[in-house]
């Protein structure tokens, strides 16, 4: 089986940049797809800022030797010749269908690795998009990516074995990740558990039963998390928590997966946790 040398990675986002730099950081060969050249630059400067940050504690030897290996563009095309394409968009099901279909005519080589980052939208509706539904999988990394070592990894009914071991050997020898296998199903493991729990503190803060700071110091201090349920929603950004809780909901109609109005109304007054500033809390 070839060698996965070249990688694609469609949306430079949070999650995007950040699998792009681990890519990178292990050798491989790194273009990463934004929609606009605004977003290319984004993707740019959060890429240089956390290998410089990499570099200065020493995880890396030069941030610029990294850097080099990853092409920022806008032209979906270059990713043509990768044995691995992930797709790290927003978690938005029409627009991660669509992208698939693309990515089906686009990709050359028949052996190529078609992957989602998805959160919580099943694999099997982007698989059955594409002419190759045994090459499409999960990679659902964690973020921040370059520091916590999970990847869970989501074959679909139609998945050959031989895929998902081949992303397996790549995420554990390759990028030095733990993989956890799961059913394709909305929020597969850690999300099906983390975001019932997020909403619930949503919901306590949202009934006026305690303060967002005391509810996240409250599990913090006394449960020993690193950090509070609703600092994490704010690490995640509100309104990717909102699109997940709204798949799980989706998927199994249960109320613990419905997002409270108060969420809703601060994803639509653009509060959207750390990357804008501010969320349940602020940040400078
Ligand atoms: P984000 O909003 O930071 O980044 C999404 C990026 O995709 C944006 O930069 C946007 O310009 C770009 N984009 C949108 N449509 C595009 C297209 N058609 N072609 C190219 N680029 C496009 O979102 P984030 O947080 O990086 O999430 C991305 C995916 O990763 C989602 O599916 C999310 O559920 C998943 N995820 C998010 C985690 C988190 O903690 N935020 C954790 C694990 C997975």
């Amino acid at each position: 089986m070839k060698d996965i040398r070249r990688v694609g990675v469609i949306g430079g986002g949070l999650m995007g940049s950040g699998i792009a730099e681990v890519c990178a950081r292990a050798g491989r060969d790194v273009t990463v797809v934004e929609s606009t050249d605004a977003a290319a630059d984004a993707a740019r400067q959060r890429l240089e800022a956390s290998l410089k940050r990499a570099e200065s504690r020493g995880k890396i030897d030069s941030a610029k030797t990294v850097l080099q290996r990853i092409d920022v563009v806008t032209e979906i095309e270059r990713v043509a010749d990768g044995q691995l394409v992930v797709e790290a968009i927003v978690e938005d099901e029409a627009a991660k269908t669509d992208l698939f279909r693309r990515l089906d005519s686009i990709v050359t080589d028949p052996e190529a690795i078609l992957a989602s980052n998805t959160s919580s939208i099943p694999i099997m509706k982007l698989a059955v998009m594409t002419r190759r539904p045994s090459h499409v999988l999960g990679i659902h990394f964690f973020n921040p990516v370059p520091v916590l070592s999970l990847v869970e990894l989501v074959p679909s009914l139609m998945t050959d074995t031989a895929v998902t071991e081949r992303a397996r050997a790549f995420v554990r020898d390759d990028l030095g990740k733990h993989a956890i296998d799961c059913q394709d199903r909305a929020g597969f493991v850690v999300n099906a558990l983390l975001i019932p729990f997020i909403l619930a503190a949503i919901r306590m803060l949202e009934s006026g039963f305690a303060t967002a700071e005391d509810i996240d110091q409250g599990l913090v201090r006394g449960a020993a998390h690193p950090q509070g349920p609703l600092a994490l929603a704010d690490l995640i950004g509100l309104d990717t928590t909102k699109a997940v809780a709204e798949s799980l909901y989706e998927e199994f109609k249960e109320p613990l997966y419905a997002a409270p109005p108060l969420l809703a109304r601060m994803v639509e007054a653009g509060l959207l946790g750390r990357k804008t500033g501010r969320g349940f809390h602020t940040y400078t």
